[in-house]
């Protein structure tokens, strides 16, 4: 066991591109890196048996080791350090990010991924800190499919198809984006059985659907190294209204979907697990003015371009 712990460490937020849910039945996904979202500290405290304690106060988390019983980042963290062999107590971690949590931008994967670093240290095999981060992401999701660990840890553009190694996609140019937050909550695990009990329901109706969307997510991969964004957006709204057709968008999610195609986005769709959480558009002209739209209306869109790693 290692009883010291490097000083800082970050992870990657995620946007996924196209692919959510799907990813999860075997289909291709595209996923991308928000670099450095979230910095962790770590500072000995004077008594070295005190439980380690993490805090980051962006999203309402601040909570010691001791509590694993009662607060699932709690287990989660406990978790990925006992995996990693860290130190549980005589330490506290201290967070920032300007990235919102629990709306499917990867916030889970980047605390799991940016926590290994500070035990492994920069130095440490990205498969090794991707394998600590999944345990931590099993406490929150059940069976990840892995994309928001592989992204957090290696950012760029990803491709992924579960239970490969993920390839890093080369992009004409940077794509520019506009992630709206709905500030409404979800669960990921709640939006995932949502797409099996779909598939159990109606298999000879859901698995097309699921593999559209997987041939979706091929035909994105190439827009994307055409660098040809209108047509890029098209296949967001594509996938968008067939996550909407297995259950997993609400009518905020089209709302804004909606809102930001008649201001002129390429396309819009859900990113992540839907039923909240944010909507990921495409602008063809500058992403601020999009923004702005959603701004008017007291939301936090964020502009972010993506690029390869
Ligand atoms: O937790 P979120 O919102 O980032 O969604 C994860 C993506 C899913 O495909 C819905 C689940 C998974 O494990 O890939």
């Amino acid at each position: 066991m290692s009883l010291a712990l490097h000083e800082h460490a970050s992870a990657c937020a995620k946007v996924i591109l196209l692919g959510e849910h799907s990813v999860v039945h075997g289909q291709p996904a595209l996923a991308a890196g928000l670099p450095e979202a979230l910095q962790l500290r770590a500072t000995r405290l004077d008594d070295p048996g005190a439980p380690l304690r993490c805090s980051i106060p962006a999203w309402d988390l601040d909570f010691t080791l001791a509590e694993v019983s009662t607060h699932p980042v709690a287990r989660a963290c406990g978790d990925v350090i006992s995996h990693c062999d860290g130190p549980i107590t005589g330490w506290r971690i201290d967070g920032t990010t300007a990235i919102v949590a629990r709306a499917g931008l990867g916030s889970s994967a980047a605390i799991t991924v940016a926590l290994a670093r500070l035990v492994l240290g920069p130095a440490a095999p990205i498969e090794s800190v991707v394998e600590a981060s999944i345990v931590g992401e099993r406490v929150f999701h059940g069976t990840p499919s892995g994309i928001d660990s592989e992204v957090a840890a290696r950012g760029g553009v990803l491709r992924f198809v579960r239970g490969q190694p993920p390839e890093a996609l080369t992009l004409a140019r940077p794509l520019p984006l506009v992630i709206v937050p709905s500030g409404v909550e979800r669960n990921t695990a709640d939006q995932v059985a949502k797409v099996h009990r779909a598939l159990e329901r109606w298999p000879a109706i859901a698995r097309p659907v699921v593999e559209t969307l997987g041939r979706i997510a091929n035909a994105g991969q190439e827009e994307l190294a055409r660098g040809d964004f209108a047509r890029f957006g098209e296949l967001a709204d594509m996938a968008h209204a067939l996550l909407g057709a297995l259950g997993v968008s609400s009518p905020v999610l089209d709302r804004l979907c909606a809102q930001a195609r008649a201001h002129g986005a390429f396309g819009a769709k859900l990113t992540g697990a839907g039923g909240g959480g944010c909507i990921v558009a495409v602008p063809s002209g500058p992403a601020e003015d999009l923004a702005a739209v959603f701004r008017a209306e007291g939301l936090q869109p964020l502009c972010v371009e993506v690029r390869a790693a």
